[in-house]
């Protein structure tokens, strides 16, 4: 018997072993391509992008940002920074990808896109080979290209989405902005897309009513869908988040102790240890695929 007990024992030890080898060898082939997306504007998807960002390199991680919003420059808004090139002086072939990444606090950096994200589109993936190539000797050097997307459903944030290899779903818990996170949600399912579907509830009272809330999305898309959207965590609504951004300081930095803080802090150790990175990886792919899915989209 005891035999059999510690015959078992090493063998559990050597499944672990296994499944660490095997994370391990994935990471090893790629970073992580995270879009951080929403339904809904103005839910909180550019503070988390940067706030996430800074948790994930205070975690030893390296991290690129590409903000990738066709609006305003939002992550340069947020830290107080002016960028002197954007992805348009590359797309004019006036600068080369590592002109433009500009250093952010504790290692990031960050990608403004600006205009240049709309001219990659439309343009041939041939013509754009220099860029793809240059993401690609980026991820040589980067566990993680975060992707701050605009909101909605249209071509220039669907492509990101569905380019993607992880998709955050952000949200808050009212409830024009759970419709239109389900309504995503759907727009991915219905374009066949293999992104890995997440959830976080931003701007929780609490973390129970919060999970709650993700969980009523879940199962929708479980119940009439038949799709997977896994729930990745609830960020408490918090002042701090607000006086961050009129500081235009990262929240992490300024307030680090602050409920959201701490949240965002616990959304990365998610998603470095409990989330399986996926297989397909490489950011020059994720160009490429992104803007091959763009022009069959409806805009
Ligand atoms: N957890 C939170 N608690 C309170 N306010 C928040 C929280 N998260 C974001 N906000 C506020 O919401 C506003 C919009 O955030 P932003 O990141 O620009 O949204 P989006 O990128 O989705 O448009 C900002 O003023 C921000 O401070
Ligand atoms: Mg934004």
């Amino acid at each position: 018997m005891a035999e059999q007990a510690q015959g078992l024992r090493q063998w559990i030890l050597q499944q672990t072993l296994q499944a660490q080898e095997d994370v391990l060898s994935e990471r090893g082939q790629g970073g992580r391509v995270v879009a951080i997306t929403s339904g809904k504007g103005g839910v909180g998807k550019s503070q988390l992008t940067l706030n996430l960002a800074l948790a994930l390199a205070q975690r030893g991680q390296r991290v690129v940002v590409l903000d990738a919003d066709l609006g305003l420059a939002n992550i340069n808004i947020l830290m107080g920074y002016e960028p002197s090139y954007t992805l348009w002086d590359v797309v004019q072939g006036e600068a080369t990808l590592m002109d433009v990444l500009q250093k952010g606090p504790m290692g990031i950096r960050i990608i403004p896109g600006a205009s240049g994200i709309s001219a990659l589109a439309r343009l041939k993936p041939v013509e754009i080979s220099g860029i793809i190539e240059g993401f690609q000797q980026l991820e040589g050097e980067c566990d993680w290209l975060l992707v701050d997307t605009g909101a909605g459903i249209a071509a220039n944030v669907l492509a990101f989405v569905l380019a993607a290899d992880e998709a955050l779903v952000v949200s808050n818990p009212e409830p024009p902005a759970l419709a239109d996170a389900y309504g995503l949600i759907k727009a991915v399912w219905e374009a066949q897309g293999r992104v890995s579907l997440k959830i976080v509830m931003n701007r929780s009272a609490t973390a129970q009513s919060g999970e709650e809330m993700a969980m009523r999305i879940v199962s929708l898309a479980m119940k009439v869908l038949e799709q997977k959207v896994e729930f990745m965590g609830t960020v408490h609504e918090d002042p701090h988040a607000r006086r961050a951004v009129a500081r235009q300081e990262p929240l992490l930095l300024l307030y680090p102790q602050s409920p959201a803080a701490v949240d965002i802090g616990s959304l990365a150790d998610r998603m470095i240890h409990r989330v399986k990175p996926p297989k397909r990886g490489r950011f020059g792919q994720f160009v490429s695929r992104m803007t091959a899915l763009w022009p069959t989209l409806p805009s």
